[in-house]
């Protein structure tokens, strides 16, 4: 099946944000008293921030309300908007911009499909705002990673078969959401050695292009 469009996810893929989440996420938990590892933001990767959230809260003994939950969120995405102020293209992850300017030369259709709602934000900062024809977000969608919604949305605007649609991922809900859109997934970082992904790469300096699109 040959692939026509490269679906990128942001975070952990394009650029490097999962300490600053991670940093903001930990500060609230330890204001709240929460218990909050490393291991525990393993699974908050590609999940939103309300899902995250829930996980965060799964072992509290407090009760919160909606109002409450919103409003710690809220708090985790100041905490995180103040980490990520100087982000800049130089936080762009290695091979990014070469990856990038071979599938524009091969006349690959681009997307990003990320469950962030500051994709937007974080796509300028970079300097990436106007790098992608369809860009599918957090603000957009309802149901976040490990549905695919968010690919499928993606894919439906570039107006390409998902069959036809490689997903780039770094997150575990990201691969899930990538096979059950039925897409192909390449799967980078954290999910570099995940057996689901179709390839597999520690980042995008090590892939080789044309044996994945042809
Ligand atoms: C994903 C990150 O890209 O976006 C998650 O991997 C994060 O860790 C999610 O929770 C939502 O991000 P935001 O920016 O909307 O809080
Ligand atoms: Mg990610």
């Amino acid at each position: 099946m040959k692939l026509v469009a490269v679906i990128f996810d942001l975070d952990g893929v394009i650029v490097s944000t999962d300490e600053f989440h991670y940093l903001a996420w930990k500060q609230l938990a330890e204001e709240e008293a929460l218990f909050f590892d490393y291991q525990m933001n393993q699974r908050l990767l590609g999940v939103s921030r309300m899902e995250s959230l829930a996980i965060i809260l799964e072992n509290s003994s407090k009760e919160y309300s909606f109002t409450e939950k919103e409003a710690l969120a809220q708090r985790k995405n100041q905490y995180y908007k103040r980490l990520i102020e100087r982000l800049s293209p130089r936080d762009i992850l290695p091979g990014v911009n070469a990856f990038l300017a071979k599938l524009r030369k091969q006349g690959m259709k681009m997307a990003i499909g990320s469950s962030s709602k500051n994709c937007p934000l974080i796509l300028e900062k970079i300097g990436l705002a106007d790098a992608f024809p369809v860009v599918v977000d957090g603000n957009q969608i309802t149901n976040s990673k490990p549905d695919p919604e968010v690919f499928l949305t993606a894919a439906a605007r570039l107006a390409i078969a998902p069959e036809n649609c490689l997903v780039i991922e770094d997150a575990k809900a990201g691969v899930t959401a990538a096979l059950a859109g039925n897409m192909k997934v390449l799967g980078v970082g954290a999910a570099a050695t995940d057996e689901r992904a179709t390839w597999r790469a520690a980042d995008l300096t090590e892939v080789d292009l044309q044996s994945i699109i042809f």
